[in-house]
């Protein structure tokens, strides 16, 4: 029997996470993106990384036609980006500064860090799609990480 989903989602709260943006591109190059927690690392050679995207969010037929994504590390000042990009629908990008990477993918002028990847394997995972990428270009700067635990936003303790 699975476990109940109140339950389930009681106990991965307590599993701090960093957040993310995580952009695609639309066939008319209009750019799309969601905060996301469900992002890892999986594999240095090659290098891949993951990322599960609802299959209800108005990003994730986007992530199939553009084959490429980008995630965005959140920075500890970058709340407001995060909430942003949790709101469903609408252009998101018309007030946010970025620009296209090498892949096309909108990379955020704010992002603590970020990865660009091409789509090597598409995977079904209940009501989320696991996306899987190769990453084709990175980079980062020195800064605190914003954290989401137990349902809010947190910083490391210093
Ligand atoms: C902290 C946080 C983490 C989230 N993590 C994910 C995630 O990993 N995957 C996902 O599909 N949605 C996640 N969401 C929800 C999406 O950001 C939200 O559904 C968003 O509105 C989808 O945007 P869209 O419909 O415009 O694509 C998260 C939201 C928050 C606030």
């Amino acid at each position: 029997m699975p476990i109940e989903k109140q339950e389930f989602r009681r106990v991965l709260g307590r599993f701090a996470a960093g957040v993310t943006v995580v952009t695609t591109i639309g066939d008319d190059g209009r750019p799309y993106g969601l905060t996301a927690t469900a992002f890892t690392s999986v594999s240095l050679e090659p290098p891949l990384v993951l990322v599960c995207v609802d299959k209800q969010s108005d990003s994730h037929p986007h992530f199939h036609t553009a084959g490429v994504f980008a995630v965005n590390f959140l920075g500890v000042e970058d709340e407001h980006l995060s909430r942003h990009f949790a709101v469903s629908g609408g252009d998101k990008f018309t007030e946010v500064a970025f620009r296209r990477g090498v892949t096309g993918a909108p990379v955020l002028a704010e992002a603590l860090a970020f990865l660009e990847c091409r789509i090597v394997e598409v995977v079904a995972g209940g009501d989320h799609t696991i996306f899987l990428g190769q990453v084709e270009a990175a980079d980062a700067r020195d800064g605190d990480p914003l954290l989401y635990y137990c349902g809010a936003y947190r910083r490391l303790a210093t």
